[in-house]
C-alpha cells in the first residue's frame, strides 16, 4: 500500500531516492550500479566540456559524522555521460535520468547546455552551481548577480527541463534574494544542498585531505540541519512549479522522511552511500516506509511540505 513513488518536472520515479552528485556516478560501471539498485533514477558526475583529473589525493575522507572533500570536480567529460545517457533513454524509454554539468567558466556553461540542448536527451538537467573545491573558482551561487545573469542567458535557448544545485545558504535575507531570482526563471527544481563548503578536519595535529591544505566540502550527519532549512525556506518561497530536492545528511529513512516532511519531492544520498554502498538505498527506502506506515501515509504527498510549527 505504502509508496514512495514521486516525480519531478511531471516525469515519474518509482523511488524518491537517488545517489548525490559525486557519488557512485563517475564510471558507467557505478551509474548502472545506482540504475539497478532500488534507487529511483541516478545523477551523473557533475560533468564539465572535457574529462578533468581533478585535484590531488587524497581528497576524500570518511570523518566520525560524515565526510570532507575536496575533488575538484574529476568527470570523465561531457561526451562520456551524454552518449551513455542517449543510448540508456533508447534502452530503458519508462525510466529518466539526470545529467549534472557546468563549465570551468559561464562560457564553457553555455557551450555544454548547447550541446545538450542540440542532442536527442530527454532527461533531467541539473546544473551545479555550487562546487566549492576548484581552486580559484568561487561557488557560483554564492554570487547572485553571476548566477542571475547565467540563468537569462540559459534559458534564452535552453528549453528542456533544468534545475539547479545550490549551495548551503545560512541568512534569511539571502533565502529571500535567491528565490526571487529562481522564481523569474522556468526552472523546475533547486536542489538544496551541496556540501558545507570549505570546513576543515583535523586529525592529530594534521588536515586529513591533501588539496587546499586540507579545507573542503563537509558532508553527512553534521550538514543535516542546514539542508533541512534551506530546502525548507526554498519550499516556502519558490513558486510551486519549482520543485525541491533535498540533499544533505540523510543516513536513515527518518532523516528522509524529515526532507519530504521539508518540502522536498526527491531525496538524495551523498556520503551514506560512498559508506555503505548502494544497498544503502534498499534499507532507507524499507525505513522510510516504514515510518509511514506507523503514521498512516501512504504516499509522499501525505507528508510533504507538512512541517508543523509551534504556534
Ligand atoms: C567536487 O568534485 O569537488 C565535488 C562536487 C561538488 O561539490 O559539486
Amino acid at each position: 500500500m505504502v509508496s514512495t513513488k514521486t516525480q519531478i518536472a511531471g516525469f515519474e520515479f518509482d523511488n524518491c531516492l537517488m545517489n548525490a552528485a559525486g557519488v557512485a556516478c563517475m564510471t558507467i560501471e557505478e551509474l548502472e550500479g545506482v540504475k539497478n539498485s532500488a534507487a529511483g533514477t541516478f545523477v551523473t558526475k557533475t560533468a564539465t566540456l572535457d574529462f578533468r583529473q581533478g585535484n590531488t589525493e587524497p581528497r576524500y575522507q570518511d570523518i566520525p559524522l560524515g565526510s570532507i572533500n575536496s575533488m575538484g570536480l574529476p568527470n570523465n567529460g561531457l561526451d562520456y555521460y551524454l552518449d551513455y545517457l542517449l543510448d540508456l533513454q533508447e534502452k530503458e524509454p519508462n525510466r529518466t535520468f539526470f545529467l549534472s554539468l557546468v563549465g570551468m567558466s559561464p562560457e564553457e556553461t553555455h557551450t555544454i547546455l548547447k550541446k545538450v540542448q542540440e542532442s536527442e536527451f530527454r532527461g533531467l538537467t541539473e546544473l551545479n552551481l555550487s562546487c566549492p573545491n576548484v581552486p580559484g573558482k568561487p561557488q557560483i551561487a554564492y554570487d547572485f548577480e553571476t548566477t542571475d545573469r547565467i540563468l537569462a542567458e540559459v534559458f534564452d535557448y535552453f528549453t528542456k527541463p533544468l534545475g539547479i544545485k545550490l549551495p548551503p545558504y545560512f541568512d534569511i535575507v539571502h533565502f529571500d534574494q535567491a528565490a526571487a531570482i529562481f522564481n523569474k526563471y522556468p526552472l523546475k527544481f533547486v536542489n538544496c544542498v551541496n556540501s558545507i563548503g570549505n570546513g576543515l578536519y583535523i586529525e592529530d595535529e594534521s588536515v586529513v585531505i591533501r588539496p587546499k591544505n586540507g579545507f573542503g566540502g563537509i558532508g553527512g550527519e553534521y550538514i543535516k540541519p542546514t539542508a533541512l532549512a534551506n530546502v525548507h525556506a526554498f519550499y516556502q518561497r519558490l513558486n510551486p512549479q519549482i520543485q525541491i530536492i533535498g540533499t544533505g545528511g540523510v543516513l536513515t529513512g527518518r532523516d528522509a522522511f524529515e526532507h519530504i516532511l521539508c518540502g522536498a519531492s526527491m531525496v538524495q544520498v551523498g556520503t551514506t552511500l560512498h559508506k555503505e554502498g548502494v544497498g544503502a538505498f534498499d534499507r532507507i527506502t524499507n525505513e522510510l516506509k516504514t515510518i509511514m506506515e506507523e503514521k498512516g501515509y501512504e504516499s509522499l504527498e501525505d507528508f510533504r511540505g507538512k512541517l508543523r510549527y509551534i504556534d
